[in-house]
């Protein structure tokens, strides 16, 4: 992952941890409304995909018990990974495109419920995504992959000076692109044939000329909103719309949408299927459930979204009714980094990726709260707009006073802790109850994003390796790490 060139390693904020009468008066355990529901508190658990669903996308006992250990520490909202609302292979990631998901899923929102004592709130991230292929090796790309047209003949004839060329057969043709040197491949290929060899070929919003991506404006909102009436329908208490960090819909926001149709250019253009989305899902589910959605508060690429963007769609997203909005930072494809041969890019592997998911080797400001500010200033816009829309705050928050100073600046409604809960789904029950002393905290170095990176079951090194031989403790395919967090003994 890329870090920050200071590379300065920062200690983990010093915790004061309050007794159980001071945490009752604290604002972080106040209850809150969303939507047509009350969170227990203002503690939530954002998405994280842990890779334990089926090939097919199915909950496994392995997705029921990772999320029943998240609930056992009573967050105020759980949101479940990112899932799949269209009915195609997508590897091990869940899905909801279909009815016949609905019955694992079921089981899943109801364990949460269950192991929560009813306390909390459990939601299911939607995600739409475009097809992205693995890097192929280079005389694959050339021999299957790339399209060979006459602009490749003119090239060629241009840099070898040989008129044959115009006569060669494709094959041949394929052979000759093959055969050129590093450095006449600019020459001959457009920058998008470069990156498709170098990186691997990836769909983008702009490319109007594959008629699935054109139709997109009419494709996706009744995706979005047969996969909320089916997240209903199992139970779910609320969705959260999917439009951050690479995948389709943060990058119709994105100021590098660039479609000539209606939905790219202008900001006021960008929101169009955003809205159109929310619209359809809302005129499905009614206000059976909570309807909210996770954006970026900035792209951090050249040319994309900055935080004045993200102030203006936020009000923009309040005035459609959602109920909440998620506030995350980065995490794209335009800055990942190159993958190897035989693999995809990951968008959590540039700088963009670094904002996102922040580690303790960091610039000057480090990784702690780093986010916050800038869900401030949507707060800020969306409330001066006259809207009450709760707003969450995520990214290296891992303290006590750290959580109380977000709420009391009005940086942020509710409290997001991916990581620290991740390395002890307690800890927001161990404040509460006075016993902050016990939390094991995140050390920030992201183990578990790296296993992430490789599709392999998301674990924390702090526990993984814990009474590997005890009762009812499952393992990891390899056997060698178990795949929830040891239960808190008090
Ligand atoms: C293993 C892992 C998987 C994640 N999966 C998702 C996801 O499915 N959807 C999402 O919006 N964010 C995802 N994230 C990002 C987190 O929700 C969160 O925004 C990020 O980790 C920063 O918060 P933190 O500092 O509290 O960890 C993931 C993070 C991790 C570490
Ligand atoms: S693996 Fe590291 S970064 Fe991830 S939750 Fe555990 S301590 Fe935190």
């Amino acid at each position: 992952m890329w870090q920050p060139p200071e590379r300065i390693k920062h200690e983990l904020p010093l915790a004061t941890w309050p007794t159980a009468q001071q945490a009752a008066g604290a604002q972080i355990f106040e209850p809150l409304e969303i939507g047509p529901r009350t969170a227990c508190t203002r503690t939530w658990v954002p998405a994280m995909v842990p890779w334990r669903a089926t090939e097919d996308g199915f909950v496994t006992p392995d997705v029921i018990d990772w999320y029943r250990r998240f609930a056992q520490g009573r967050p105020g909202v759980l949101v479940v990974e990112a899932t799949a609302i269209r009915d195609i292979p997508s590897g091990p990631l869940l899905r909801i495109g279909h009815d016949r998901f609905v019955d694992g899923l079921r089981q899943l929102a109801h364990a949460v419920h269950d192991a929560s004592n009813g306390e909390t709130l459990v939601f299911i991230q939607l995600i739409d995504f475009l097809s992205i292929r693995r890097r192929p090796p280079r005389d694959k790309f050339f021999a299957r992959f790339l399209e060979v047209t006459d602009r490749h003949r003119e090239a060629l004839r241009l840099l070898g000076d040989d008129p044959g060329i115009r006569l060669l057969g494709d094959d041949e043709l394929r052979a000759r692109l093959a055969a050129l040197p590093e450095a006449d491949i600019p020459y001959v290929l457009s920058a998008r044939e470069i990156e498709d060899l170098e990186r691997g070929y990836r769909e983008r919003v702009t490319d109007t000329h594959l008629p699935h991506i054109r139709d997109l404006p009419q494709t996706l909102p009744p995706l979005f909103a047969a996969a909320a009436t089916r997240a209903v329908a199992a139970g779910f208490d609320g969705v959260e719309l999917h439009f951050a960090h690479a995948y389709t819909m943060a990058s119709f926001l994105s100021a590098l949408n660039t479609r000539d149709d209606g939905y790219g250019g202008a900001r006021e253009h960008r929101i169009r299927l955003p809205r159109e989305v929310i619209a359809a899902v809302r005129a499905q589910m009614g206000r059976t459930g909570v309807l909210g959605c996770r954006y970026l508060g900035d792209d951090v690429i050249e040319g994309g979204n900055h935080v004045e963007d993200a102030a203006w769609f936020g009000v923009e997203l309040a005035r459609t009714g959602l109920d909440f909005l998620s506030i995350s930072k980065g995490g794209k494809f335009e800055d990942a980094r190159q993958p190897k041969v035989g693999w995809s890019a990951y968008p959590y592997t540039g700088r963009s990726g670094y904002e996102c998911m922040p580690t303790i080797y960091s610039d000057a400001r480090g990784p702690f709260a780093r986010n916050a500010s800038i869900a401030g200033t949507i707060r800020g816009a969306v409330r001066g707009a006259g809207f009450e829309t709760p707003v969450v705050a995520a990214g290296g928050i891992c303290e006590f006073e750290q959580a109380e100073g977000i709420l009391a600046r009005g940086e942020a409604d509710f409290i997001a802790s991916a990581r620290q809960s991740l390395a002890d789904p307690d800890w927001f029950l161990k404040i509460r109850q006075g016993r902050g002393s016990e939390i094991r905290r995140c050390e920030f170095t992201n183990y578990c994003e790296a296993l992430d990176q490789q599709h392999k079951q998301v674990t924390c090194k702090l526990w993984d390796r814990e009474a590997l031989d005890a009762p009812d403790v499952t393992l990891t395919n390899d056997g060698k790490r178990r795949l929830v967090a040891p239960p808190w003994r008090r």
